[in-house]
């Protein structure tokens, strides 16, 4: 079974929307499991405190690295890659939610304040990564999106393993636009091949759209799909 653990200060914000749908389905049935960890029983004082001012001045408070460095040690990750959401991190891509999803799991940790001290980084290791290129206000939102797309990569999760496949991002592409009935909706038919039953012409329509897509809408994704980065480099 997968497992993952997530180091929070807000436990009671999950399963959330991993308890619904396929990811809830696949919770239930033990596809993987969730292990949600509250950083605030780790803190030795009577206000549980978790935070402090920032060394140096500035504002905000920051994450104690005592309390964090507790409640990490407390979590056997045996195997598992332990990471941190952080904005600095590096960003997220597909190949890497698909190469967690190799491992035997994850545990997380969900930074909160100004931030994490940097030596609790250091001493326990913890990897950096990123959802994007904006802030959030805490981890746990992010720590949910990178589960959710590694749960339903998982054997047995999604209904049919095509339709993994074949997702944006999987084959260096976005993927190619939907349709569905009617076939004709305020005026819009939808195109004529794809009602041709002709599942050759199909394909290569679907391919030649994917491709358009991710060259008007994504040159950086393009350039690597014409010219694929060394492995190393990914
Ligand atoms: C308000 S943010 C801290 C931002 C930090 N002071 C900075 O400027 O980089 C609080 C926490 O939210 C989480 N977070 C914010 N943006 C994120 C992102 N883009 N990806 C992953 N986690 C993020 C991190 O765990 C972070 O420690």
């Amino acid at each position: 079974m997968w497992r993952a653990s997530v180091l929070t200060i807000f436990p009671d914000v999950f399963p959330g929307p991993l308890g619904a749908s396929l990811a809830g389905k696949a919770l239930t049935a033990g596809a993987w499991s969730l292990d949600v960890v509250d950083i605030r029983t780790f803190a030795t004082d009577r206000h549980r405190t978790v935070d402090d001012t920032p060394a140096g001045g500035g504002p905000g408070m920051v994450m104690k690295p005592d309390v964090l460095g507790r409640a990490l040690d407390a979590v056997a990750a045996e195997a598992r890659p332990r990471l941190l959401l952080s904005p600095r991190g590096t960003p997220l891509t597909q190949a890497r939610i698909e190469a967690l999803t190799t491992q035997p799991g994850v545990v997380l940790v969900c930074g909160r304040f100004e931030g994490v001290d940097e030596r609790v980084i250091a001493a326990r290791g913890l990897e950096e990564v990123s959802l994007g290129d904006y802030v959030l206000s805490g981890g746990e939102i992010a720590a949910m999106a990178l589960l959710d797309a590694c749960v339903r990569l998982l054997p047995g999760v999604m209904g049919r393993a095509a339709s993994g496949e074949e997702e944006s991002f999987s084959q260096g592409l976005l993927e190619y636009p939907h349709y569905t009935r009617p076939q004709v909706w305020e005026g819009r038919p939808i195109p004529e091949v794809l009602l041709s039953g002709d599942h050759g012409k199909i394909a290569a329509w679907r391919h030649a759209e994917a491709e358009r897509l991710t060259r008007e809408r994504r040159p950086d994704l393009w350039a690597r799909h014409v010219k694929p980065l060394p492995n190393r480099e990914r």
